[in-house]
């Protein structure tokens, strides 16, 4: 199949694409003609929550869609059916508060099923979703609203985060603070939490709910049209808001999910990533729905109340596949493996992960004690940008090797090159190259055509770049190596050096900053900072604390730096280009590896070490 898939892709996923519930049938599988923007199934119309709900009705209409449960043990349960309703309900409440088809429709939840509900919403009346990590902060969301051009905000009042109740809506008021685009921010009541109104703009969900008589059909969507933006870190201080389109995005997600899982039809499936990220969007949202699965949705912290929460969670529900984040599995680890005997796993087939490379020690780990020694592991390795899963081992088709995400899936037709564009040998690191377009391939980003070419197509000219790096093994398997731009992986989330960066020298003491990733145990990189002060400070913790107060304030907590390192200067080039590369090295503690002679001041370098210079 994986032969035919790159030697006919336009055979191979006209077919796929067949399967799909169309409204009207595509008539071009592929043009490419204005390459790198691709364009999939043309011709064809249809809706993603038709495919995710309406189909089902007739087969699955009483099978369990969601399977939900909140960090204090509250359950909720929907159908099929039951999904459906609510989904058709709310996307008319938002046609009634005027939501219009093309508009964008920011989305700021806790993981609760309104977050489902409100994503599919939005998908049904052709509006494109934006959603936005619970753990962003104010300007992070003023930021993506403004460049999203949202005309509507659907938030909670709070939701559960280890034990206590976050104040989501509070963000989203400080992040509309005199700005006018938003019309309607519409809130779920979750946390009861008190919440601020603003008469006019401001409408409960229920309330909105309850006034619907009809609920709305699926809004017939081009293939091409806008699904949804995600925002992600790249490069630079801005992040960039990833285009996905419908119909090419559905078909990754659908058919990845069948065959990475090996979905059948009585499993319980639980991806524990947040929807404010792509593996949410693609393995919580669409994949599994698409295929009519049984998905677990779980609010809270991974150990709150309990270190063994988790595999609780696994144990009362059933949970036949289970997908999550090296990171988890390493916090999972240092915790103890008594939290996990305690609970019954035996149901459990496959488990998968996702976000950065695994290392070898935490597989067998996972493979051993949550797997019984009898799961396969699929390490899934794709980006918010490709859409769905792109190089992972088929479960019980391939042999699995721990720390290698192995082989390409259906259609994707990966290389390892070198920096001149020239596959490189077996064996021999180099950069990771994806040869030909594939149906869930970003489609741009958000009103940035150049950045879009200039990121992923310049580097190697026809070939998309992901941005890491990676090396093909004897057998073809692929082993991958990590970020080679300044992006940053901190416990599976992209940032970039640059946006902590900005952040950092947006505070009144700051004069200079370099963000470099030191290795780490648990999140697999840690934010390192090196800062240049303004003036000489007189106490450096307290410094530092209100500099990662102020780093969480500006972007989010999972950005906050873990070490700030005050300097009088940082290591320049001649011609004033900060070396991370040395930061990097002195961050890690090591042995300043390579070239220093376009140094300019060797005096710096020793300070930083702690030298004697
Ligand atoms: O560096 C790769 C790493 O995560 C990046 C994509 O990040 P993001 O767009 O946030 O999406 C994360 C979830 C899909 C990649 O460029 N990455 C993701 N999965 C793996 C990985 N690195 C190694 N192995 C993986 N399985």
């Amino acid at each position: 199949m994986h032969r035919r898939s790159v030697e006919d892709p336009e055979g191979f996923w006209g077919e796929i694409g067949r399967e799909l519930p169309w409204i009207e049938p595509f008539t071009e599988v592929l043009d490419w003609s204005e390459a790198p923007v691709a364009k999939w199934f043309t011709g064809g119309k249809l809706n993603a929550s038709a495919i995710c709900l309406d189909q089902h009705l007739a087969l699955r209409g009483e099978k369990k869609a969601i399977i939900w449960e909140g960090e204090p043990g509250d359950v909720r349960e929907f159908t099929y059916r039951e999904l459906h309703a609510e989904v058709g309900k709310f996307a008319a409440a938002l046609k009634a508060r005027g939501l219009k088809k093309g508009d964008r429709v920011a989305i700021y939840m806790p993981m609760i099923p309104e977050l489902t509900v409100a994503v599919l919403a939005c998908a049904r009346v052709g509006a494109p979703h934006s959603v936005i990590f619970g753990g962003f902060s104010a300007q992070a969301i003023r930021d993506r609203v403004e460049d999203g051009d949202c005309s509507v905000v659907i938030t909670a009042d709070g939701g559960w985060r280890r034990g206590k109740v976050l104040p989501l809506k509070q963000e989203v008021d400080a992040a509309l603070e005199g700005y006018e685009g938003v019309h309607s921010v519409v809130c779920v009541r979750r946390g009861e939490n008190e919440v601020a109104w603003t008469e006019g703009r401001d409408c409960w969900y229920h309330e909105l709910m309850d006034a619907v008589e009809e609920p709305a059909a699926p809004e017939p969507m081009d293939s091409e049209d806008v699904l949804f933006l995600l925002y992600t870190s790249g490069s630079t201080g801005k992040p960039k808001g990833i285009v996905h389109t419908t119909a090419g995005y559905m078909a990754g997600a659908y058919l990845s999910t069948r065959y990475v899982f090996d979905l059948r039809e009585d499993d319980v499936y639980w991806c524990t990533a947040d929807v404010g990220w792509v593996t949410g969007h693609s393995y919580i949202v669409y994949g599994p729905l698409a295929n009519g699965a049984t998905v677990v949705m779980y609010e809270g912290a991974p150990t709150t109340p309990h270190p063994g929460r988790f595999w609780e969670l696994c144990e009362k529900h059933g949970v036949t596949i289970f997908y999550t984040a090296p990171t988890a599995i390493r916090t999972f680890m240092r915790l103890g493996d008594e939290h996990i005997a305690e609970h019954d796993l035996s149901k459990l087939r496959l488990l998968g992960t996702v976000g950065e490379p695994i290392n070898p020690e935490a597989w067998i780990w996972y493979h051993k004690l949550i797997g019984g020694e009898r799961c396969p592991i699929v390490d899934t390795w794709w980006q918010t940008e490709t859409g769905g899963i792109m190089i992972s081992p088929l479960p019980g088709v391939q042999v699995t090797k721990p720390g290698s995400a192995t082989r390409p899936f259906f259609g994707v037709d990966a290389g390892v090159v070198d920096e001149q564009g020239q596959p490189v040998e077996d064996g021999k690191g180099g950069y990771l190259v994806i040869k030909k377009p594939w149906p869930g391939m970003l489609r741009g980003i958000w009103g940035d055509e150049e950045r879009f070419k200039e990121t992923y197509w310049s580097k190697f000219p026809g070939l998309y770049f992901p941005g890491d790096g990676a090396v093909r093994d004897e057998d073809g398997c692929f082993w991958i190596l990590g970020r080679v731009d300044d992006v940053l992986n901190i416990s599976g989330h992209r940032l970039s050096t640059m946006e902590v960066e900005s952040a950092l020298v947006s505070h009144p003491s700051v004069a200079e900053a370099a963000v470099v990733g030191m290795p780490d145990e648990v999140t697999g990189e840690a934010i390192c900072a090196f800062v240049t002060p303004r003036k000489e400070i007189e106490d450096p913790d307290a410094l530092e604390k209100e500099l990662i107060i102020h780093v969480a304030n500006e972007i989010g907590k999972l950005a906050r730096p873990k070490e700030i390192r005050f300097t009088d200067a940082l290591p320049k080039t001649r011609s004033g280009k900060i070396m991370r590369r040395l930061l990097r090295d002195v961050a890690k503690g090591a042995e300043i590896a390579g070239d220093t002679t376009t140094l300019e001041d060797y005096t710096v370098l020793a300070k930083l070490r702690g030298d004697e210079a």
